[in-house]
C-alpha cells in the first residue's frame, strides 16, 4: 500500500491531511517538524512526503534536499501558502513533483497525490524489470520470455554445439543476425571467428572473391593473393546472411564447400580445405524460391539441417514492454539521460502495435524517444506517429445511468472480445470471470435472437 509522510508543523493541518489521505487508502505517518520527518522517512520509508514550506527549525525546501539524498526516488510535493509561490517555483527546480496551495482543496491534493504514486510505481516496476534483465543480460542480450522464444532459445542450445548447417528464416528485424552470433558464441568454435558475409551487399562479381579468395593476377585489379571469409572462417563459424541473393553459379560452389569441405581461391588451382560451420539466413519465402528455381534445391537441403524459425514481434507481444525496457536502459545510457520509465499510456501504445518491422523497428522507436525525452519518462508524444495512432490499448465504454446491467455486461464481454482478438481465455481472465461464463452468455444471446435496445453507449 502506498505510504506518504504528512510534515507539517501544525497539528491541525496534519490532522485534516491524515484524514483525507487515508479515505484514498493510503498509508499515512506524520511528523511535526523536518527533522523528525526525515528520521521517519530513514528508519521506515515512504512513497510520497508531504510537507509545509514554511516550518520553524528545517524549512520544507531544507527537508526536499534531504530527503532526496536519503531516498533518491521518494517524490516530494511541497505545500505553500499563496504569497510564497517563489519558494514553490524554487522546490520544483530542486527536484520536488508538484506544489499545493494553501487552503487546500481536497481534489487537487488528492489528483497531485495519485499522479506522484503512478510516477513512483512506474519507477519502481521498470526497476523491476531491469534487474531481471541485469540476470537475462548474461545469457547474450537476447531478450524473450513469451513461450515462443523460449521454446527457440532451447533449440537453439541444443543445436549450437554441433557442426550442422543451421538455417535462420524469419521476417526482416526479427533478431536473424543476433541469434547467428548466439549460435556461435555458445558453440566451441566460439573461440575462433564469426565472419559475416551479406549476399545482397556484396555486388555479384566480387562475391565469389570475397568468399573463396583469390590468387594474383586472377583479374584486373588483383594485385596480391587475398584470403577469403571461408579461409578466415577456419575452426570458427561462417554467417551467410540474405543466402537467397547468391547468384547460382556461386550456389553451385557453396553447395561443394558444404559437401565435400573443398574449394579453389579464384584463379587458383590448389584446392583448400574449410571446416567452418555454416549458418545462413534468409527473410524471403525460400522455399518458395526453391520452388521457382531461383534457388538450388540441393543447396537448400544442404543449409536446411536445421531449421530455426524465428518469429515476428506481433506473434509474440509478451516479449514488448521487455524488450522496450532493455532498450530505454541502452539508449538512456547510451545518450547519457536519467530517463527512469515509459509512461503506462505510451506502453500500451507500444503493445498494441503490429510492428512490420519487428525488433528494429521497435528499438528505432525507443531510441527516437529517449532523444526526445525530456523528463524522466518516455510519453505517447515521444513515439513515431504510426505507433501513436495505434493507441487501442485502453479504450473506454459508457452507459446511461440506469442501463440494465445485462446489456452493459454483454457490450463489456463483446468489446474485450474485440479488444483481444477473440481470444477468450485472455478476455475471461481480464474480465475476472470464467471461459465457460462467456461460452454461456453467447449462446443465451444467441438464443434471445436480438436483444431489446441497443443502449447505444459510446466508446471514445
Ligand atoms: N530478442 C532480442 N533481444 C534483444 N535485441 C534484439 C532481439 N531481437 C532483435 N534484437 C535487436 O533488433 C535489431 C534487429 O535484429 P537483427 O539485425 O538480428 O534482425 P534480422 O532478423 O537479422 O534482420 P534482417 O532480416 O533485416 O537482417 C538488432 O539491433 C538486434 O540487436
Ligand atoms: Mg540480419
Amino acid at each position: 500500500m502506498p505510504k506518504i509522510l504528512v510534515v507539517d508543523d501544525e497539528a491541525a493541518n496534519r490532522i485534516t491531511l491524515e484524514r483525507i489521505l487515508k479515505r484514498e487508502g493510503w498509508v499515512v505517518a506524520q511528523a511535526p517538524d523536518g527533522r523528525q520527518g526525515l528520521e521517519l522517512l530513514r528508519s521506515e520509508g515512504a512513497d510520497v512526503v508531504l510537507t509545509d514550506l514554511k516550518m520553524p527549525g528545517m524549512s520544507g525546501l531544507e527537508l526536499l534536499r534531504a530527503s532526496k539524498a536519503v531516498a533518491p526516488d521518494v517524490e516530494v510535493i511541497v505545500m505553500t501558502a499563496y504569497g510564497t509561490v517563489e519558494t514553490a517555483v524554487e522546490a520544483m527546480k530542486e527536484g520536488a513533483y508538484d506544489y499545493v496551495t494553501k487552503p487546500l482543496r481536497r481534489m487537487e491534493l488528492v489528483s497531485s497525490m495519485r499522479k506522484a504514486l503512478e510516477k513512483r510505481g512506474l519507477i519502481l516496476e521498470n526497476r523491476r524489470l531491469r534487474e531481471q534483465l541485469a540476470v537475462e543480460g548474461r545469457r547474450g542480450e537476447i531478450i524473450g520470455s513469451s513461450h515462443a522464444m523460449r521454446e527457440l532459445m532451447e533449440e537453439l542450445d541444443l543445436v549450437a554445439p554441433s557442426d550442422a548447417s543451421v538455417l535462420l528464416v524469419g521476417e526482416s528485424g526479427t533478431g536473424k543476425s543476433m541469434l547467428a552470433r548466439a549460435l556461435h558464441e555458445r558453440s566451441q568454435r566460439r573461440s575462433g571467428r564469426l565472419v559475416t558475409v551479406n549476399c545482397a551487399a556484396i555486388p555479384e562479381n566480387l562475391l565469389e572473391s570475397e568468399l573463396f579468395g583469390h590468387e594474383q593476377g586472377a583479374f584486373t585489379g588483383a594485385v596480391g593473393r587475398k584470403e577469403g571469409r571461408f579461409d578466415l572462417a577456419q575452426g570458427g563459424t561462417l554467417f551467410l546472411d540474405e543466402v537467397t541473393e547468391m547468384p547460382s553459379s556461386l550456389q553451385v560452389k557453396l553447395l561443394r564447400v558444404l559437401q565435400d569441405g573443398e574449394y579453389e581461391r579464384v584463379g587458383g588451382t590448389r584446392t583448400l580445405r574449410s571446416d567452418a560451420r555454416v549458418v545462413a539466413a534468409s527473410n524471403r519465402d525460400i522455399e518458395a524460391e526453391v520452388e521457382a528455381r531461383s534457388f538450388r534445391e540441393d543447396l537448400y537441403y544442404r543449409l536446411n539441417v536445421i531449421q530455426l524459425k524465428v518469429p515476428p514481434l506481433r506473434e509474440r507481444p509478451e516479449d514488448i514492454s521487455r524488450l522496450a525496457t532493455h532498450f530505454l536502459g541502452f539508449y538512456a545510457d547510451k545518450n547519457r539521460k536519467s530517463i527512469k520509465a515509459i509512461s503506462s499510456e505510451a506502453l500500451d501504445a507500444l503493445c498494441s502495435y503490429r510492428w512490420p518491422g519487428n525488433v528494429r523497428e521497435l528499438e528505432n522507436a525507443l531510441e527516437r524517444a529517449v532523444v526526445l525525452c525530456r523528463g524522466d519518462i518516455i510519453e505517447l508524444d515521444q513515439l513515431p506517429p504510426p505507433v501513436r495512432r495505434h493507441r487501442g490499448g485502453r479504450q473506454i465504454l459508457s452507459f446511461a445511468v440506469g442501463t440494465p446491467l445485462k446489456q452493459v455486461e454483454r457490450r463489456m464481454i463483446e468489446e474485450t472480445l474485440r479488444h483481444t482478438s477473440g481470444d477468450k481465455s485472455l478476455t475471461a481472465s481480464l474480465l475476472g470471470i470464467t471461459a465457460r461464463t462467456i461460452y454461456r452468455r453467447e449462446a443465451e444471446w444467441k438464443d434471445e435472437g436480438l436483444l431489446p435496445e441497443d443502449p447505444s453507449p459510446e466508446a471514445g
